[in-house]
């Protein structure tokens, strides 16, 4: 009974494959890993031997300048790299947020962080990619433990910052190597971002931190040779944004300028945003907008196109923007939190740029690229992995230097036909009406049995809460 069973199904599988338009299982899968390490600085890897930075350079791709997104914060530019949107469309604006439209507030270490409603204006790329059939896991990046349009990760883990990198990486690489492998994969890590906060990013000590990471990545590389799973991945290394110098002198205090019971300060420095209080417009923007000479203040409208941050209503009515080292807070008081380094100024800036290096069988060898924008990386990862990217402000072509020449372009998978044609329809009709015609006959005479439940494409998408290892 059970090979009969089995040849059933396999005799289904057959049919439906020339039956269906997009038949993605046969599809040799191209993996895929992209690392970000928080607030890794595009010239950290010159400042002290990165043994593993350079490795993958010599072996791989690296880009020397990657303009990132406005406002150059953590969770705004990871949902960049996973969507290809600036900020303004996929709606993560900022680290702290408000909506007025849902009358709802948002914090990255609030449980806000969970409310699917808040990330739902884009789609990630692990989503997609199980959408075309594959299986994506995540560790820890922004909004991966969050259910977005209607899915989870095939794969993931619960936010905690004490889980160690090791045992992310451990728990990635038992994904691509288990029975139902992952193809696409995410790691997050929270350094060097804190110390850049703390130390400041020019402090000596700094150094130290760098070395560590570049040991993290030795650990990675070390792993996935372990695995056999070294020279089969794509592997891309980069980083939300960068990290300037702070001063203790170089304070704006709001309080001297604008009172208080005017306005509600939803974001923090160096970009603020400012929810004035109904009624109170004016008297806010007057009072701020040549107030003190080390910050440009904006109505929503007003804001610079080239930074793309203004249509949304997560986007506040008045927005301040201090310059390069520069701290904004409502009076002196609030400085005992004061940071010797930060980031989130003007993406134009040298010191807000992130890393970026690649290696894999589909990247260029000992190749470097000039610049890049990180909208650009979700068109060459969809590319990588062959499924078709959703609208986004990317170009594939402005990157496609970066993949070797004979996987450009390669050929993404056929879009679902969102109404089918006549022809598709019909074809689809007929296909289906052969192989249930053809199954019946044949269920009828082998096996008076019952037809197997149909294989769904997408069924890994919506997976259980995976407990966290601990
Ligand atoms: C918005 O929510 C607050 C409580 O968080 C409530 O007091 C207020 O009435 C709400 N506003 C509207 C317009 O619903
Ligand atoms: C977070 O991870 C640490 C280290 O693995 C563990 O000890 C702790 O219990 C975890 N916290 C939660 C809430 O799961
Ligand atoms: C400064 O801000 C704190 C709250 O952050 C407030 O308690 C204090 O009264 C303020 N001081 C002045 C001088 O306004
Ligand atoms: C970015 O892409 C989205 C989705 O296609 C589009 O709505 C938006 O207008 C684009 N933004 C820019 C600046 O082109
Ligand atoms: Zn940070």
């Amino acid at each position: 009974m059970p090979i009969i069973l089995l040849s059933k199904s396999y005799l289904l599988c057959c049919l439906l494959a020339l039956a269906l338009p997009c038949n993605t299982w046969q599809k040799e899968q191209s993996k895929l890993l992209l690392v970000s390490f928080d607030g890794f600085r595009w010239d950290y890897v010159n400042r002290v031997p990165t043994p593993n930075f350079r490795a993958l350079i010599e072996e791989g791709v690296q880009v020397e300048r990657v303009e990132n997104t406005y406002i150059t914060k953590t969770f705004p530019n990871h949902y960049t790299m996973v969507t290809g949107l600036h900020a303004e469309s996929h709606g993560i604006v900022a680290n702290e947020m408000f909506d007025p439209v849902l009358n709802r507030s948002f914090s990255m270490d609030g449980p806000e962080v969970y409310d699917s409603r808040w990330w739902e204006e884009a789609v990630p790329l692990w989503v997609t990619n199980q959408k075309a059939g594959r299986r994506s896991g995540a560790a820890m990046w922004p909004g991966s433990d969050v259910a977005i349009d209607g899915s989870y990760p095939s794969r993931y883990m619960l936010y905690n910052a004490s889980v160690p990198f090791e045992s992310r990486v451990k728990r990635l690489i038992d994904w691509f190597s288990g029975p139902e492998p992952i193809n696409f994969g995410v790691l997050y890590w929270e350094e060097p971002d804190e110390s850049g906060h703390n130390l400041g990013p020019e402090s000596p000590l700094m150094d130290v931190v760098i070395a560590d990471i570049d040991d993290k990545l030795g650990f990675l590389r070390e792993e996935l040779k372990r695995a056999g799973l070294y020279e089969q991945i794509n592997l891309i290394i980069t980083s939300d944004h960068g990290m300037t110098q702070l001063s203790p002198d170089k304070v704006i205090e709001l309080d001297n300028y604008v009172r208080r019971e005017w306005y509600t300060w939803i974001d923090k420095s160096p970009v603020v945003g400012i929810l004035p209080r109904d009624g109170y417009f004016e008297e806010v923007y007057s009072a701020l907008v040549n107030a003190n000479p080390n910050m440009v203040v904006y109505k929503r409208e007003d804001i610079p196109n080239q930074l793309h941050y203004k249509h949304n209503v997560r986007i506040m009515p008045v927005i301040i923007e201090v310059k390069e080292g520069w701290t904004v807070v409502q009076n002196r008081s609030d400085t005992h939190t004061f940071m010797l380094g930060n980031h989130g100024y003007d993406n134009r800036l040298r010191s807000m740029h992130p890393v970026f290096v690649a290696r894999g069988p589909l990247f260029r060898n000992g190749y470097t690229k000039a610049s890049m924008r990180s909208v650009d990386l979700y068109p060459l990862m969809c590319s990588v992995l062959g499924v078709h990217p959703l609208p986004n402000n990317g170009s594939l072509a402005s990157v496609l230097d970066l993949l070797v020449p004979t996987s450009s372009p390669r050929p993404p998978l056929p879009p679902r036909p969102a109404e089918p044609s006549y022809a598709w329809a019909v074809g689809s009709l007929l296909g289906a009406a052969l192989v249930v015609g053809f199954l019946f006959s044949f269920v009828k005479q082998v096996t008076q049995r019952q037809l197997p439940p149909l294989p769904l494409a997408n069924k890994e998408m919506s997976q259980p809460l995976l407990q966290l290892r601990l």
